[in-house]
């Protein structure tokens, strides 16, 4: 195995405690407490374990942590006037609604009655236009933590060719506009894509997000490149039967032996996504303040 291992827990403490350093100098200088509100509707597994996660760091780093649990069946309307309340509420700087919702609520319709300002997953149809014309926005969580690594790792990111495989409109396309704005050559690859290993093979930029266990192998990977994999799968456990393991989207054993440095699964692009959300929060809260914002931690 020759790839440098990014190493996503660490860089994850490292912005965690930057945030906290902002959010404390939010404190001291200006009397003012970032808060973040979480709403959860309904009771999935996934969902609760990812709340509990959200609330528990918001507070470590010294943030207001507001969590709203609704019942599966709550109305359209009721919640629809929970984010109103939130929008209208000056000690509320970011509002993430948890997806997925339950089916009879219209995830577009409630994402986008969020206030664009306050939208801290950058989901808002306004943030993703922002973002697609070279805008301040607020950015998707995952991909600006995929960017920070990219930046951190191979330093300018100008004239590399970047291959995104897979365009959800979570990770794969604001990832795509992301790099494009760091002057990457960019191709989003789909199920669709022609000869995708080849694709991925013209790659110095490799980011993998499709939600196919291990579908990257180390023959799809051009010699040294930066390879990021997002995806966070549950499989059988290939020696221990009964049991689970978490792959990504990329085989890491071969890709690693071929790659110059590559994210693990799990310990890579996971831990990023929370430590973004509570950037997010406090890029939300200094611009709400007309305050200057933190460097390094947007896009
Ligand atoms: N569910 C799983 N990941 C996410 C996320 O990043 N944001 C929201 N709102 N819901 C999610």
């Amino acid at each position: 195995m020759s790839a440098h291992i990014i190493d996503g827990k660490v860089f994850a403490a490292n912005v965690r405690e930057k945030v906290a350093g902002h959010v404390a100098r939010l404190k001291e200088e200006h009397g003012i407490t970032p808060g973040l509100a979480v709403v959860l509707v309904g009771e999935d597994p996934a969902s609760q374990v990812y709340v509990r996660s959200k609330g528990k760091m918001t507070v470590e780093v010294g943030m207001n942590s507001i969590e709203h649990k609704l019942e599966a069946d709550t109305s359209e309307a009721d919640l629809l006037a929970l984010i109103d309340q939130l929008n209208n509420d000056p000690a509320i700087h970011g509002i993430l609604v948890q997806l997925p919702l339950p089916d009879h609520l219209d995830s577009d319709l409630v994402i986008n009655s969020i206030n664009p300002a306050k939208d801290v997953d950058g989901f808002h149809i306004s943030n993703v236009g922002l973002l697609g014309t070279g805008q301040k926005s607020m950015v998707p969580c995952t991909p600006l933590g995929c960017l920070m690594m990219l930046r951190d790792h191979l330093g300018s990111l100008s004239g590399l060719n970047a291959v995104v495989v897979g365009r959800s409109n979570i990770v794969g396309k604001p990832m795509a506009q992301l790099l494009l704005g760091d002057s990457c050559t960019v191709t989003i690859a789909h199920s669709r894509t022609k000869d995708i290993e080849a694709v991925c093979k013209q790659a110095d930029i490799l980011v993998a997000a499709v939600g196919r266990p291990e579908m990257i192998t180390g023959d799809w990977v051009k010699p040294g490149a930066t390879v990021i994999d997002v995806g966070i799968n549950r499989i059988p456990h290939p020696e221990k039967e009964g049991k689970s393991k978490l792959v990504g989207d990329v085989e890491f054993a071969s890709a690693a032996a071929v790659a110059g440095a590559i994210t693990p699964v799990p310990g890579g692009v996971g831990p990023m996504t929370i430590a973004c959300l509570l950037a997010n929060t406090v890029t939300a809260c200094c611009r709400a303040n007309d305050l200057a914002e933190p460097e390094g931690l947007t896009a």
